[in-house]
């Protein structure tokens, strides 16, 4: 039986072409599927889906021989929409064959069919049987944890709300598709999780443990309760400026935090960042692309690179292994791009128009998508999307400075166009310089001296200057007389 068909999301991670866009170290052809113009919709509102599709979850999920039917009937009568005569007058009366591994005859009305025309359930309670049938079968399958239901999926996994059964506490569990098989892969699954588990940020998704279980692969993290960026942008069409402002300082702490442990995360986009009830911004994933990027696991892939499209790096698109902390500033900013303007940054027909355009094509200036941002901020986001990783900020702490400059309504030190055509080595000099004097400025009414009042007593320097020159005048024209 097939699976429901998902739409093409280039929000997601997916396996991608470097040499497809135009980049490509390892040269090779890859998939490339169609996309819509604009970030689809959030799951939620897209129409519900079919009975079919739903039983076709349904079957997939069982996958133990059970027809979809006894499944279904099953859950219906434990959960109380019908009484089990009731059941089985259906079932009579239409044909169906309740018995373990009958096949479903699609000329037959089906169980759940029946169900929904006869109103013994909505179709919003039959979805939610399914996501209960996936929640059941894995949740069997790892000891230590009660599954309680489905978050959500990605292009690679599917995440599931669970109890930690020794803790007694809510976390979420990432569980990969058994298709990864390849040893390497999984090492680095598994090497990155552990390292992944060394970092402790508040505004990262803590990771503890990983493991597997049979075929199945699983990656245990901090619960948040909440929502994710994507859900905001797509429900609001954009976040405000100052909002976006603070999301991207919380999230730039976070990821300096990685960097200084040496991790990269490789797959930042507004899908990964999940703001908590209080509005706490907590990256997610963090050590999952990594182990999705890594050589080994690509090569395995057909060569076919692992990033999202709307928010991946130049030098990802190029299939670049070595890739630094300026990787993820290109991606929080297309993801800071996406906050504040309501649009990606390069969009096109398939995934590598998209790579293609973050290679080649120049950025539109966000506040020309939405006029009433700040200079400021489109200055930062325009440094941090510069198409050279050494034409950005070299690092997250920078880009705090700029980002908290912004906030205050002052000009961000680094990002300035005055200063944007130096190298970025003499703009950390400019930035070391106005650190200390930032502090003073706070003295300035009190004598302290900063850039500021230095040039507010111009006309003084300006009078001691003619002076200067007067007097050396006056010294020549005395030798010349003498
Ligand atoms: N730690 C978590 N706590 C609560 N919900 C989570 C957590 N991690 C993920 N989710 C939910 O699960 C969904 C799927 O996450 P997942 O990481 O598999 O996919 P994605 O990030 O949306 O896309 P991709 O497959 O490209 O990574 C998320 O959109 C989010 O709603
Ligand atoms: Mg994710």
């Amino acid at each position: 039986m097939s699976q429901p068909t998902r739409k093409p999301d280039l929000t997601e991670t997916s396996r991608l072409s470097p040499s497809a866009a135009g980049g490509g170290d390892r040269g090779r052809s890859g998939d490339t599927k169609p996309i819509p113009s604009s970030p689809p919709a959030r799951a939620s509102d897209a129409p519900p889906p079919s009975v079919a599709d739903i039983e076709a979850a349904i079957q997939e999920s069982a996958k133990s021989g059970t027809n979809v039917d006894t499944v279904v009937g099953r859950a219906v009568v434990d959960q109380g929409f019908i009484t089990r005569e009731e059941l089985d007058a259906i079932l009579g009366r239409s044909r169906i064959g309740p018995g373990p591994g009958t096949p479903v005859d699609r000329n037959q009305m089906s169980l759940a069919t029946i169900l929904v025309s006869e109103e013994y359930i909505t179709k919003r309670q039959l979805a939610r049987i399914q996501q209960q049938v996936e929640a059941d079968r894995t949740g069997q399958k790892i000891p230590g944890y009660k599954i309680l239901g489905k978050l959500g999926a990605g292009a690679m996994a599917t995440v599931v709300k669970a109890r930690q059964l020794s803790l007694d506490r809510l976390v979420a569990i990432k569980l990969l598709p058994p298709k990864y098989t390849n040893p390497q892969f999984i090492e680095r699954f598994y090497a990155e999780g552990r390292a992944a588990a060394q970092l402790n940020h508040p505004n990262i998704v803590q990771a503890y443990d990983v493991g597997k279980v049979g075929e199945q692969h699983y990656f245990v993290m901090e619960y948040v309760d909440g929502r994710t960026v994507y859900d905001d942008i797509t429900s609001h069409k954009r976040i405000v400026e100052k909002d976006a402002i603070d999301i991207a300082i919380q999230i730039a702490g976070a990821l300096q935090h990685a960097h200084e442990k040496g991790l990269i995360h490789r797959d930042v986009k507004p899908k990964n960042i999940m703001i908590t009830k209080e509005g706490v911004a907590k990256l997610a994933d963090m050590g999952l692309a990594r182990a999705m990027n890594d050589r080994e696991a690509a090569e395995a892939e057909a060569g076919k690179a692992f990033g999202t499209p709307y928010y991946i790096s130049p030098e990802q698109v190029h299939g670049r292994i070595q890739i630094g902390p300026p990787a993820d500033i290109y991606s929080l900013g297309a993801t800071l791009y996406h906050m504040i303007t309501g649009v990606v940054p390069f969009d096109g027909k398939n995934p590598s128009a998209v790579m293609h355009k973050h290679l080649k094509e120049p950025l539109n200036p966000p506040d020309q998508v939405n006029p009433r941002l700040s200079a400021g901020i489109a200055e930062i986001v325009e440094l941090m999307m510069a198409k050279s990783p050494k034409d950005r900020y070299q690092n997250c702490k920078d880009l705090i400075l700029d980002l908290r400059s912004v906030r205050e309504g002052k000009t961000p030190i680094i990002a300035h166009k005055d200063v944007a055509g130096a190298d970025l080595a003499s703009l950390a000099r400019v930035e070391a310089a106005a650190a200390p004097l930032e502090v003073a400025s706070a003295d300035a009414g009190r004598g302290g001296s900063d850039l500021g009042s230095m040039f507010a007593q111009w006309p003084v320097i300006v009078i001691l200057g003619l002076l200067v020159i007067s007097l050396i005048m006056n010294v020549i024209l005395w030798m010349s007389g003498s």
